[in-house]
């Protein structure tokens, strides 16, 4: 029987750089908001048990992403295979709906996608706290894609906590087709300087994150053309926010008619951008 699992976006909408580790990462803090529920912007993982394990991609961004073991979702196959202590052969289909290098958590969301599915198939029984586990070994953002909902990140962003839910503003995310490398952006922030390491105030619980992005000047400084969407987006009522890395950047509206206003407005200006309305 084919099963199948959604793996939603991310949008990280307070991302506080505390300061650069001895092993190389950084320190963060983080809330981030998974985008369940937005059919246009979520991939999807199939599979069943086979005699050999192979991995298919197919979808609007699946273009010159590799099949190969350096995919994630391979990755996080071996993983559980290593877990589970014997081959785990299946066929695996990847529907791509995420663009890569756009800060959106594509390619983690797929990863821990992956442990879910050959956890369900081959009745694992893996508890959450290995899968969340094995999900830190595999990027800083995986485990988040395990919890859903509303997450506190610590640690390099792998130490995960839900927060109660926090309503989201209309959104509008534009992606300028631009691919942002994430290790060249940290490597960045030591020619342009650390911001300043203000972790987030305790809030009242449910209240929305202060909308900040500590990685947005060194990810001008790696890709200037970032500046065009920003400026796009500041010229409608909106208030842009880099996601992640970049490229995506995301704009929140007090309203949901100045959002679909800004939609439009944009998408006249700039029909090569692709937007998601959120
Ligand atoms: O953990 P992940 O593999 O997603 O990280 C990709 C790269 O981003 C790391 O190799 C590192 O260069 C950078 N990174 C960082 N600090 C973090 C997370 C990521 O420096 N907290």
């Amino acid at each position: 029987m084919v099963l199948a699992i959604q793996a939603p976006a991310k949008l990280n909408r307070f991302l506080a750089v505390l300061g650069r580790r001895a092993d190389g990462f950084h320190e963060l803090e983080l809330v981030t908001t998974v985008l369940e529920g937005v059919a246009n912007l979520t991939d999807t993982l199939e599979g069943e048990p086979a005699s050999t394990l192979t991995l298919a991609i197919t979808g609007p961004t699946g273009d010159g992403l590799v099949a190969d073991e350096s995919n994630l979702v391979l990755k996080a196959w071996r993983l559980l295979e290593e877990e589970a202590k014997r081959p785990l052969p299946a066929t695996l289909h990847l529907e791509k709906r995420i663009p890569h290098g756009a800060g959106l958590g594509g390619g983690s969301s797929d990863a821990a996608a992956a442990l879910r599915l050959g956890n369900r198939m081959f009745d694992l029984g893996l508890e959450d706290q290995v899968l969340l586990r094995m999900a830190a070994r595999l990027g800083s953002d995986v485990p988040l894609f395990l919890l859903g909902g509303t997450v506190l990140g610590l640690g390099r962003g792998e130490r995960v906590f839900p927060l109660r839910p926090v309503p989201l503003e209309p959104i509008l995310l534009v992606h300028p087709g631009l691919h942002v490398s994430t290790p060249s952006v940290y490597r960045a922030l030591q020619d342009v300087g650390y911001p300043f390491p203000e972790a987030l105030a305790s809030q009242p619980e449910g209240a929305v994150p202060p909308w900040r992005n500590d990685l947005t000047g060194a990810a001008l400084w790696v890709c200037p053309p970032l500046a065009e969407v920003r400026d796009a987006l500041r010229d409608t009522s909106g208030e842009p926010l880099l996601c992640g890395s970049g490229s995506c950047w995301a704009a929140r509206y007090a309203r949901v008619q100045d959002r679909d206003a800004a939609a439009a407005r944009i998408s006249g200006l700039r029909p090569d951008w692709d937007l998601w309305r959120v």
